[in-house]
Formats: structure tokens, sequence, C-alpha cells
């Protein structure tokens, strides 16, 4: 079904990813790539002319979207710790008790590669199901080469198998492992000397992402890490001022950083600092939500900045067990005012920039990839406003209908 390369997508109710369209458009799909877009009522005989004509009838065309942010390779789950959550401790009482991360640590290395891959598969398919086609994932529940390389490789096994693009991103500097205890500079070298390079020479790794926190790495820790990552030629992101303000997210951004994530402690410097650099400010309300956070990121400022906001689940076993992206657009509204449209902008055109892949992905626009997802309504607030509705009639990955419910 619509498989032919040379594809006429027209009567689109378009989001394109920034802006909608103020009239019905049709879109041109040669090859696996947007050729060009129009308003159905400049369409000529010719513009027609070889294409396979799909008349989709009014229904919401987005990008598809881009879940910017992601854990979900992991061993084992953390049921046991949100019970505990629930009779009154907290997400860093549980974490200096060695449980938390560290628990997830002891599972995934205990798991096999299979086992992994094959617990991670069902979590995929269900950000599939919600119109995923770009997906970051990141290691980090392994903390020694060897096992973050397995989970790395994971990762990149679900890209090939699954019809999704993948994105990896090594997550060594997520958490300080047992044997390092008291140590946090010497397990920095590891992820500097070792991690990084054996990442790079096996081509499994994106980007470099961090945890700077209290309870994680200091920014000095953070900015060796982004030295190393730069050098050899990845990417940088950062989890930052998620539970205090250390001013991290002001060193990622002079450091170069796609993305800062989290960013609920983030003061006006922090938003001066991702403005100047063209950082985006990465929202994860699915953390801020499990963990019963009050304190909101800085959404007026990073407006008046004009810092573009991305949006994504954060999918992890312990602060986000939570598998839908489109949750996430109707939570950045509900708990962060978001306007449903800058929450869409947030997991189309924003999540692409987050992941350094504008130019591929995240919008329907000339020349980019033709991901995109059609809903079954006209307005796209519907997204945000409606949880489990509105139903995804059509998956498409570089122009090859992959699931949706038509
Ligand atoms: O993004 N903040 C640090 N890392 C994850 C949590 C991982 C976990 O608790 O397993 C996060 O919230
Ligand atoms: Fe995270």
């Amino acid at each position: 079904m619509h498989q032919s390369s040379l594809q006429l997508w027209i009567n689109a109710s378009l989001f394109d990813g920034l802006e909608s369209a103020a009239e019905p458009m049709a879109i041109a799909v040669k090859e696996g790539r947007i050729a060009w877009l129009k308003p159905v009522s400049e369409l000529s005989v010719d513009d027609k002319s070889g294409f396979e004509c799909i008349d989709v009838k009014g229904a919401l065309m987005t990008p598809g979207l881009i879940d910017c942010h992601t854990h979900l390779v992991f061993g084992g789950n953390r049921a046991g710790e949100f019970e505990a959550r629930l009779e009154g401790a907290s997400y860093e009482e549980i974490a200096r008790a060695g449980g938390g991360i560290i628990s997830t640590v002891r599972a995934t290395r205990a798991a096999s590669e299979d086992e992994l891959f094959e617990s991670a598969k069902p979590r995929l398919q269900a950000l599939i199901a919600d119109g995923v086609t770009t997906v970051e994932i990141k290691s980090g529940y392994g903390l020694d080469v060897e096992n973050e390389l397995k989970m790395l490789r994971v990762a990149r096994r679900l890209g090939r198998e699954l019809p999704v693009r993948v994105v990896t991103t090594l997550l060594g500097a997520h958490a300080l492992p047992p044997e390092y205890k008291d140590d946090a500079d010497g397990y920095i070298s590891l992820v500097c000397s070792q991690m990084i390079p054996a990442a790079v020479a096996e081509r499994l790794a994106d980007a470099v992402d961090v945890f700077c926190e209290n309870i994680a790495f200091s920014v000095e820790q953070c900015e060796r890490v982004y030295a190393a990552a730069k050098a050899h030629g990845l990417a940088i992101k950062g989890h930052t001022e998620q539970l205090s303000n250390l001013g991290g997210s002001a060193a990622a951004a002079r450091a170069g950083a796609l993305s800062v994530d989290h960013i609920e402690y983030l003061d006006e410097d922090g938003v001066k600092a991702l403005a100047e650099a063209d950082t985006v400010a990465t929202l994860l309300p699915g953390a801020f939500f499990i963990l019963r956070e009050t304190k909101m990121p800085p959404i007026e400022l990073l407006r008046r900045y004009q810092v573009p906001m991305a949006l994504a689940t954060d999918a992890n076993p312990g602060t986000s067990p939570i598998f839908s992206l489109k949750l996430m657009l109707n939570m950045a509204c509900t708990l962060f005012r978001l306007t449903p449209i800058e929450a869409l902008r947030g997991v189309t055109a924003h999540g692409a920039q987050a992941l350094g892949l504008q130019t591929e992905v995240g919008r329907i626009a000339p020349g980019l990839q033709a991901d995109f997802c059609l809903w079954d309504t006209t307005n796209p607030a519907e997204l945000a406003y409606s949880v489990g509705l509105p139903r995804l009639t059509h998956r498409v990955v570089a122009g090859k209908m992959s699931g949706g419910a038509a």
C-alpha cells in the first residue's frame, strides 16, 4: 500500500513541524524524501503526472514524531522502588542507599545482549505505535566499558530490526559504579580514556551525555567528558539542573551541547547561555510527574530568550517508566503550560534539533526524509488535548507505510 517511489499525498491538514498550514496541502514524495509541497488550490494537472495520488481527506499530517531522550534499554524494572516512594522515600534517598540507577545497573550487567534486546523491543514498539519515527537511546546502566558497549549494541540492533531511526548516546557518566566508590575522578578518567574511544572504534555512539547533579557528577567532571567526546568528534548533551542548580546547563552550552535536558532548576543566566549557544532545552514532564516535582522549568524565560524547547519521554525504569510520547504532549501542556503547538514543535522540529538532525527529519519540508504521521483529526491541538486519542492512522518512514491503524 502506498509504496510507489512517487507519491502525492493530497488534502492534508498540515502541521509541518513549526507551523500549521492555512489551507489543505499536497505533499510530494520522491524516493523516500519530500520533493515539494503546495496548497491543493494551486495544484496543476502537470504536478500530478506520474504520481500515485493519495487523498487523505483533511486528515492531520505531522512529521514523524521524534523522542529525543530515552533510556529504553535496561534490565529488570523498578516497581519496588515505585512502591517505596509511595511510602515516602525520595528519589535521592533511594539513590544514596544504593537503589535507583545502581539497582538497574546490577540487572543490566546480569542480562545478555539478547535479553536486553527482547525486553527493549516492546518498549520501542509502544513508542512506534504512538507515531515515533526517530528515537534516541542512551546507555548508562552498564557503567563499565563492556556493559556500556553491550547496551549501545542493543540500541543499534533495535534500529536495524525495527522500522524506526535510532540515534545512540553514550551515558557512561550517569552514576558512580560501586567499583569506583569514593573515586569519581578515576571513573571519569575511565569514561574519557577508554569508554568513549571504545564506543567510537565500534561506531556505537552518535553523542555523549552526562548526569550533572549532586548525586552524580560535578560540572568539572562533566566538562572533562565533554572535552573527550569532542576530541572524538561526538556531539554532547547533558542531564542538567534536574534536582538542583549547579550551572551544568551553562557549562554544557559553552561546550557546544546540542541540548540540555530536565532543567527544572535552570536560572536566567543559564537560559541566556542556552540562547547564546543555540542549545535546545529539552523538557521531560514524565520524570517531573513521576517524581511529583513542584519546581517548574523556566518556560517563560525560555520563550523570552527564544530557546527552542524539545519534549521527550525520558523513558527509563526509575523516573519515567512511560512509553508514550503522545502522553508527553498532554503533560507538557497540563504541567508546564506549553501551548499545544509548542509541545508539537518539541516532538518534531525541536526534537530533531536536539539530536542535530534538523536537516534530515522533524519537518515536512523539501529535501527532508518523508517521515510523517496521519491522525484521525484535523486539529493539531487535539494531539495534546486528548489522551489515548486521536488514532494514528498512517505512519510513514522514508516514504514507506509502516504502521498506523489504516
Ligand atoms: O533522566 N536523571 C538521571 N537519569 C534518568 C533517571 C534514570 C533512572 O532513574 O534510572 C533521568 O531521569
Ligand atoms: Fe534521562
